[in-house]
């Protein structure tokens, strides 16, 4: 494992009970805080992607848009932001996704992404996985291909990776 892994690790911090009772919430607020310990975080990840043919970094509204930026300025892809209903101004797809409680959905602007582009989905972290998939998904309908789906963080108990279709997934810190 790189020797860069613990410092991001031990940089988030865990938060019990929030937003509610028996939820461990995983912090990056504070991994934000560490300039070196978010410097890493971006680096590792370009260090993976760079010169792997990435022509879209699609980030997730909305702490998948403060890793997505970063790395897409350094591989030199495009950045598109998928975000929560009503936020773009342009014609959009959409695609919803179930939450613990009720749904949620996330939308992007036709045009953005084309036939042809090789797409990595940004997000700090896989819980349930329902996000990504629903990213992926509106990537895949644009015509892209997706490459593969980065987190900082992964909660391997909701085993979340099942659900991405066999769809690679890369993360730097696993978290109970
Ligand atoms: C959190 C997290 C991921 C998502 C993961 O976002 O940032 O995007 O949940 O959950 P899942 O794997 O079960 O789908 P949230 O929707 O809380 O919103 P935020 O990023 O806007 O804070
Ligand atoms: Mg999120």
């Amino acid at each position: 494992q790189d020797p860069r892994i613990g410092g991001i690790a031990a940089s988030i911090r865990v938060v019990p009970d929030f937003p509610k009772k028996g939820i461990m919430f995983q912090d990056i607020t504070t991994l934000l805080l560490d300039p070196k310990a978010f410097k890493n975080t971006v680096d590792l990840f370009v260090e993976r992607y760079i010169g792997k043919d990435v022509s879209v970094v699609a980030g997730i509204e909305a702490r998948g848009f403060i890793f997505g930026p970063p790395i897409a300025l350094a591989i030199g892809a495009k950045f598109v932001p998928l975000r929560k209903p009503r936020k773009l101004p342009g014609e959009v797809i959409s695609e919803k996704y179930v939450l613990e409680y009720g749904t949620d959905c996330l939308e992007m602007h036709v045009g953005a992404v084309q036939p042809g582009d090789h797409a990595l989905v940004v997000d700090d972290l896989i819980a349930t996985g329902g996000t990504l998939c629903a990213a992926m998904n509106l990537l895949e309908r644009a015509g892209a291909e997706v490459v593969e789906c980065a987190c900082v963080i992964e909660l391997p108990e909701l085993k979340g990776r099942e659900k991405l279709n066999g769809k690679p997934l890369y993360v730097l810190v696993e978290s109970r």
